[in-house]
């Protein structure tokens, strides 16, 4: 791979209106800066990224996820700007492929056009009805002659329709040579990189336009924006699992993250939401359900169950308004109402409806054992830390406070009393 990968992320992103920076901001699960960087290691082993505003937190984020990536402080205060930004970095390659840290959407297919080119700059760009907010580019006989920013329009150029994408492959020495060059003098303040391009047409270099995919070419730089942006990611990931033989009821109405797995023949119905790093295999998951970092074989979950993290479901029905929270259930049914978190619970058990593991105590979460073939009835409350072995019946409404044995019955319950003729006793008197 002979190709140096600058990443531009040292921008404040002003228009996004957060503490958080703007690269942080997540797409389907992910911080969007991971899809960059993603695709530009899957094409460089070069890969640099510009930091400046919250360098510390955006270096972090990255330096967890990545291996092999190298970082550079713009000096922001004395070069402000995306030209700015590229200065004083040693590429190691002879090409160098600049791309903003804004655009997550770029793949390394959407690039390959622009790699295919040979120029002393290769810049991407695309025609756009409304084109406010982007550089504006003059095209003329097939090459550019100047980009020019919005800030810096005069009405005619408003009017260009060809927009500058933000993505451009540089030979190295033309890095080399007009960097040093560049002025600030614009509405701006700034050092623009787009200004390499008049200085090298100025002395007759090849700046090669093309024209790519304006879907995955997209910069984010608002909320609305980012909204967009989670909508194309969205509808790509579910052609992906679509493709691989997921089936999926109205997947407008699904959202799936980016790091979520299917293996196998998986349904999904409409409004399920799965989350994180999710693995479903041969499973159906129906209509509402939230799905968040778990694992569910060969099971089914819903409508409106919610399946939370370090949940492992094999051979599980769980049925609707069931949360499950970091417990394992190997041939279970829990067909309605309960809540069961830190428990372990094994074939054959059947959890009557309203059962709740009362895991914690104010102060510590304590785990329940329940163990094979056993029944609880409706209403049960097991106080954690709790044991019941195989074979074990609870009766309906019980407080299960101890252990219970294999082969027994629990049943704590106040026995029931019955007072011939009160209803009529009692209402006939309150009507007087
Ligand atoms: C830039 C282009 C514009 C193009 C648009 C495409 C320039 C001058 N303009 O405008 O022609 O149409 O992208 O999306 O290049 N950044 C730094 N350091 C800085 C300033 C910005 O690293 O000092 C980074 C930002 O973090 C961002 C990228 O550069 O990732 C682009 O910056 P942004 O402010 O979004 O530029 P645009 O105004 O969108
Ligand atoms: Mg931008």
């Amino acid at each position: 791979m002979s190709l140096s990968v600058i990443v531009l992320a040292a921008g404040q992103g002003t228009r996004m209106k957060s503490e958080l920076p703007k690269v942080l901001h997540k797409i389907s699960g992910l911080p969007m800066i991971h899809y960059t960087i993603k695709t530009a290691q899957s094409i460089s082993d070069d890969v640099t990224v510009v930091l400046f505003h919250q360098a510390d937190r955006i270096e972090k984020e990255i330096t967890e996820n990545f291996d092999n990536v190298k970082f550079k402080l713009q000096d922001h205060e004395n070069y402000p700007g995306t030209g700015g930004a590229v200065m004083n970095i040693e590429p190691k390659h002879e090409r160098v492929l600049v791309l903003n840290g804004d655009m997550p959407l770029v793949t390394p297919d959407s690039l390959k056009p622009l790699l295919e080119k040979e120029g002393d700059i290769v810049m991407s760009v695309f025609d756009l009805d409304d084109p406010s907010g982007y550089g504006r580019v003059v095209v003329e006989d097939g090459e550019v002659q100047a980009i020019v920013e919005e800030k810096d329009c005069t009405e005619d150029q408003k009017r260009i329709k060809t927009v500058n994408a933000g993505v451009y492959i540089f030979k190295k020495e033309v890095l080399d040579r007009y960097l040093p060059l560049l002025g600030n003098d614009n509405a701006q303040s700034e050092y623009y990189l787009t200004d390499i391009i008049k200085m090298a047409r100025e002395e007759k270099r090849h700046i090669l336009p093309v024209w790519v995919e304006e879907e995955a070419f997209k910069g984010v730089n608002s909320r609305y924006d980012l909204a967009h942006a989670e909508e194309m990611m969205q509808a790509r990931i579910k052609e992906r699992w679509m493709r691989s033989g997921v089936t999926m009821h109205l997947p407008s109405t699904i959202y799936i993250d980016s790091r979520a797995e299917f293996i196998g023949e998986c349904t999904l119905d409409n409004g399920v939401t799965i989350h994180g790093e999710s693995l479903i295999v041969n499973s159906h998951i129906k209509s509402h359900s939230v799905i968040e970092d778990a694992e569910i074989k060969n099971s089914s979950c819903g409508p409106m169950a919610r399946i939370r993290p370090g949940s492992l479901l094999e051979d599980t029905h769980i049925g609707n308004f069931v949360e499950v929270k970091k417990s394992r259930l190997k041939g279970v049914k829990a067909g309605h109402l309960s809540y069961l978190g830190d428990a372990h619970i094994e074939e054959g058990t059947n959890i009557g409806a309203g059962t709740i593991t009362c895991n914690y105590d104010g102060i510590n979460k304590y785990e329940t054992k329940i163990g094979k073939n056993v029944f609880i009835g409706s209403d049960t409350q097991l106080i954690a830390p709790v044991t019941i072995e195989d074979n074990v019946m609870i009766a309906a409404g019980t407080t299960v406070t101890d252990d219970v044995k294999e082969g027994a019955l629990a049943i704590s319950r106040t026995p029931q009393k019955i007072v011939e003729r009160f209803f009529h006793r009692f209402f006939k008197k309150a009507q007087k």
